[in-house]
């Protein structure tokens, strides 16, 4: 196999993540060229794949307006509210594209970014990273399978522990609608495609509920300061306090957030000025802490998506229940559970989960690069997925958005035309 060259826009928490497959796969990827404005990052990254200077942009701005194309692939791991306007000159140049979740946080966007893909012939490949873990896709194998029946209703929960939700939803990058978007697409764009890649249907009607509740000025402990390291009274009894989180030294996320330079004094400073100082009842943070998603698919099964932010643990819990049999599962880094208790015999079946790799997502962050790379040589494998199949989860998180505010129910059938006709208005 030739490697395959890819310039990594945005080298921050993600860049590094799909960079990292570069470095323990060198005859698959490498790494030539890298867009990042912030110079630690940009510089650690030059230096860990030896790129060449005519290949070091500030921006994806500058990369794009560079003489031509300057590599077949590019992996996009800016921010969310910058996916659009750089993927879709990306395709317009001619690259194949891996794009971090979620595409775009606007609407409309998401179906012109479809569309560019569509008319360029490029490849446009969405970091749904969980259809590439072997949970998922063993998961995906017994339903396949029939063991479990037809399955007549389902719950899957996305559990985030508490300082991950204050940590990006309350201080951090996904923190705002107006600048990120949603947190229910945010965060579960990824848990609606697995949940369509496995039923292998739409969904016809959803209706969801949720709220900001906690992360709110009302509820700061009496006293509480406006960053923890300004002397807080609450110090000691708040699970949130900054320094507790952060002030360490180390390699990691959530600490090079705060700060790439890897210690205590550097991350220190960072929280007397920073975002993750903050209190997080005094945030300017406007999503929402918990939210759940009801929706009936076309075979009528009932599916009922849980997200919430006051977690003991960050994991995945689902279960399935068929006609034959009913299973429970756990996603989480702290080790996989997959179980089947089969009603007639009574008999419980454990599913074992074999680990591919120690990437991050339980191996998906480099089963999509793996993926990506043998789509990209005519070899497109069970779980690779085409942009348009992306935006069917997005409208998923769009639609109940609209929900949870409208207090609606929504036809999906009537919102995805609606949403077509939109972008259709836009074209033009
Ligand atoms: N697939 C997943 O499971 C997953 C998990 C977390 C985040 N994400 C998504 O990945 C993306 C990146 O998230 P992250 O956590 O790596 O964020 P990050 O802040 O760590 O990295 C983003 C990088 O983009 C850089 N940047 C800013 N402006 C730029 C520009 N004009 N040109 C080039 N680079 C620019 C920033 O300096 C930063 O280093 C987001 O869209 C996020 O939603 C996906």
């Amino acid at each position: 196999m030739t490697a395959i060259d890819t310039i990594i826009v945005g080298a921050g928490s993600r860049g590094n993540a799909y960079g990292q497959y570069a470095l323990e796969h060198p005859r698959e990827l490498r790494v030539v060229g890298v867009a990042e404005p912030d110079p630690v990052r940009r510089d650690r990254f030059v230096g860990l794949h030896d790129i060449a200077p005519d290949m070091i942009f500030n921006d994806w701005q500058s990369l794009l307006a560079s003489r031509g194309k300057r590599a077949p692939t590019i992996i996009n791991c800016t921010m969310d509210r910058f996916h659009f306007e750089s993927t879709m000159r990306m395709l317009e140049l001619g690259y194949d594209v891996l794009l971090e979740k979620p595409m775009t946080p606007v609407l409309r966007e998401n179906v012109r970014l479809v569309q560019k893909a569509e008319e360029t012939g490029r490849q446009l490949q969405v970091c749904h990273v969980l259809r590439y873990t072997p949970f998922w896709q063993a998961l995906r194998e017994v339903v396949d399978s029939g063991a479990l029946g037809r399955i007549v209703s389902l719950t899957h929960r996305e559990n985030l522990i508490y300082y991950h939700m204050a940590h990006s939803f309350v201080r951090g990058n996904w923190r705002q609608q107006s600048s990120s978007g949603p947190m229910i697409l945010c965060k579960c764009c990824h848990d609606f495609d697995i949940l369509l890649w496995i039923l292998k249907q739409r969904v016809r009607h959803l209706s969801s509920f949720g709220s900001l509740a906690h992360f709110r000025p009302e509820n700061a402990p009496e006293g509480a300061t406006e960053r923890c390291t300004d002397g807080c009274p609450a110090a000691d009894t708040c699970k949130y306090e900054a320094t507790k989180l952060y002030a360490r030294d180390g390699f990691g996320w959530p600490l090079n957030a705060v700060s790439y330079i890897p210690t205590k004094a550097a991350r220190l400073e960072q929280l007397e000025s920073g975002p993750y100082g903050r209190c997080v009842y005094k945030c300017d943070n406007d999503v929402v802490d918990h939210q759940t998603v009801n929706m009936e698919m076309e075979d009528g099964a009932t599916v009922t998506l849980v997200m919430n932010g006051q977690g003991d643990e960050e994991c995945r819990t689902m279960r399935w229940d068929g006609t034959e049999a009913t299973l429970y599962g756990k996603f989480s880094s702290g080790g996989n559970q997959m179980r089947i208790h089969h009603h007639l015999s009574g008999e419980i079946e454990e599913i074992p989960v074999i680990a591919r790799d120690s990437s991050g997502h339980g191996g998906g962050d480099f089963g999509i690069v793996r993926s990506f790379l043998n789509a990209l040589q005519g070899k497109p494998d069970d779980s690779v997925t085409t942009a348009r199949e992306s935006l069917e989860s997005h409208l998923l998180a769009f639609a109940a958005e609209e929900s949870r505010l409208n207090k609606s129910v929504i036809d999906m059938a009537e919102y995805r035309a609606r949403v077509y006709a939109d972008a259709d208005d836009q074209r033009r």
